[in-house]
């Protein structure tokens, strides 16, 4: 049996494991996916170490992505970033490597949940408000995938120093966001604003557009106010329990060499939040 898991702190109402046994499931795998929660001086010796208990794979969360980055081998999508949501012990249970392999897969979570719902990147203006480890996730990857990105945080400094770091993006507050809402074509929001407060939104309505596609990183409630309301502007609208499912999705097919299957791993998570 092959053992993945979530380490964090805390990690107690993660949605990780029934949306990854559904998946092993659905396959026919003999795996499970456990949770743990170690104090933060121990976190980086169990990323680094997991291989010897026979882990296969570890999701890293808060508040550990960015020690876990010490503890791995990098790929270079994590080192930009700056953060490892996912590590493959592969490579160090084959004899092949002394490090395990340390990815980032939120990234791919932004950019295949806009690419599920048929929307475009190559080429889009993007505004991705927030710049904390989300909007850093999401500024690289929507750069990679060929849009034009600018990242609008309350704390403009820290907004400014993602967009030099990210090709051809550019950075700032929050004073200009509705001329950014204006000529965006892709609009994410990477704030903690609307999660558990349904009346809080991080943009207001009247900035809203129909040519907007709006992706926002908040899953708890799953409609947030910023949904809602760019619905109502004929916005396309993706929620976040696909951000959550498609970092899953890739984690899954890292680990598995295998096509994760989509729709099972989908159905469990939602089952979990409605
Ligand atoms: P995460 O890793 O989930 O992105 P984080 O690093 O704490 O979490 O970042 C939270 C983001 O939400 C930041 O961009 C934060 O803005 P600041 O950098 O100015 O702190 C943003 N945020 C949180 N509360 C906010 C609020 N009430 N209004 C606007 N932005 C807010």
């Amino acid at each position: 049996m092959d053992v993945y898991g979530l380490i964090g702190n805390p990690v107690g109402h993660s949605l990780s494991p029934p949306m990854h046994e559904a998946g092993y499931e659905a396959l026919g795998l003999d795996a499970r996916y456990v949770t743990f929660e170690p104090d933060a001086d121990a976190a980086a010796g169990a990323i680094a170490g997991a291989a010897d208990l026979g882990v296969a794979g570890l999701n890293v969360t808060v508040p550990f992505k960015r020690d876990a980055l010490d503890a791995v081998d990098p790929a270079p999508l994590a080192e930009r970033i700056g953060a490892v949501n996912t590590v493959d012990y592969g490579p160090v249970r084959k004899g092949d490597a002394d490090r395990p392999r340390g990815h980032n897969t939120d990234a791919a979570g932004v950019t295949r949940a806009l690419e599920h719902h048929d929307v475009t990147i190559d080429g889009r203006d993007a505004l991705v408000v927030g710049a904390g480890g989300a909007g850093r996730a999401a500024a690289f990857a929507l750069a990679d995938a060929g849009a034009a990105v600018h990242v609008a945080n309350r704390t403009a400094g820290r907004a400014v120093e993602l967009a030099e770091a990210v090709p051809g993006a550019t950075g700032g507050g929050l004073d200009d966001l509705a001329d950014r809402v204006a000529a965006a074509d892709l609009l994410v929001n990477a704030t903690s604003v609307g999660m558990e407060s349904p009346e809080e939104t991080p943009v207001p309505a009247e900035h809203l557009h129909g040519d907007l596609a709006v992706l926002d990183a908040v899953y708890a409630p799953i409609e947030t106010r910023l949904l809602r309301e760019a619905a109502d502007a004929g916005a396309t609208t993706v929620d976040g329990a696909w951000m959550l499912l498609f970092q899953g999705v890739e984690a899954f097919e890292i680990w598995t060499d295998e096509d994760a299957p989509v729709e099972a791993m989908n159905a469990a998570l939602r089952a979990e939040l409605e």
